[in-house]
């Protein structure tokens, strides 16, 4: 990646180049995206050059997708670099999200709290599949209007799916004899760094500390494995990032995402 990267690293020789002003930008198609939501869609997974470029590079992979046929984009920048972010929107590209990304060292974890918490069975998938559709409200793509509700649906059941099927590498459930939570937390090839990918408590069970316990079971399982601990929310999510910081993780950097989507899209067509 050359030292004037502005964010991402290029999945060559997947992704295309696209050259402006200057400045160059990497885009992706999304395949699991595009699977669950039936229409053409890719990223913006790195971008990189002369920062006086930016408008002009970013409406350039908007044209670019239009001719590959792709109808939306995904962009996610540092939120320190905020003249790219008027820069995507300048060009089209409107404010989606911010992420913020907690993360805390594994040491010194309380012991098991009063949720009995165990792992995931492959039969308790439709249970943590409605429990993931009740949830995951705040996420980028719940939050774009022009996304088809059923495909978001469709992007949870598969990510609840995919955890279970191998994604994650442990699932843990809250009371596994009926499970009314659930974390799904992946851990890194070298094995440092424990992250959780996916967590939800029932609607009618939040507040009772059923999310902490969880929390505390996943860094209990991984403290003799791993060094550290990463969760990333929206900062939107109020009772997410309550529950992280209660969980003894601190904020460590976030971002913004923004989408752009092809004008029949926009117009409902
Ligand atoms: C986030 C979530 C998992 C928390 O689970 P929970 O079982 O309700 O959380 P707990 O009862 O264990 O509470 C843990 C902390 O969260 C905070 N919290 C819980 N409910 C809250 C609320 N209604 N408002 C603000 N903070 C709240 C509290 O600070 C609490 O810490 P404390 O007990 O030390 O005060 C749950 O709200 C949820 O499933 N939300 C929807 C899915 C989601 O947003 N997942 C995260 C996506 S990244």
């Amino acid at each position: 990646m050359p030292e004037e990267a502005w964010w991402g690293v290029p999945t060559a020789p997947e992704a295309l180049v696209v050259e402006a002003a200057g400045a160059r930008a990497w885009l992706r198609p999304d395949a699991f995206d595009t699977e669950c939501f039936g229409i053409p869609m890719a990223k913006v997974e790195a971008a990189a050059g002369a920062r006086s470029g930016a408008v002009g590079l970013f409406a350039a992979c908007a044209r670019v997708a239009g001719e590959q046929g792709w109808v939306h984009l995904a962009a996610r920048v540092p939120s320190e670099q905020t003249d790219l972010v008027r820069a995507l929107e300048e060009a089209g590209f409107y404010w989606v999200d911010a992420t913020v990304i907690f993360g805390r060292r594994l040491v010194d974890t309380t012991g098991p709290g009063e949720v009995p918490i165990g792992l995931a069975l492959a039969e308790d998938l439709p249970v943590l599949q409605a429990l993931g559709r009740g949830a995951f409200r705040q996420s980028r793509y719940f939050v774009d209007p022009y996304l088809d509700p059923a495909g978001k649906d469709r992007l949870t059941d598969q990510w609840v799916a995919n955890a279970l099927n191998g994604r994650a590498d442990r699932v843990f459930v809250a009371e596994p004899k009926k499970p009314v939570g659930f974390a799904a937390c992946r851990l890194d090839r070298r094995g440092r760094l424990a992250t959780i990918d996916l967590i939800a408590v029932s609607s009618d069970s939040r507040g009772r500390g059923i999310g902490r316990s969880l929390v505390e079971a996943v860094c209990r399982h991984y403290e003799p494995i791993a060094e550290r601990l990463e969760v990333g929310t929206q900062l939107a999510n109020t009772q997410a990032v309550r529950l992280y910081e209660a969980a003894g993780c601190r904020l460590l950097r976030s971002y913004v995402t923004l989408h752009w989507v092809a004008p029949e899209l926009r117009a409902g067509r």
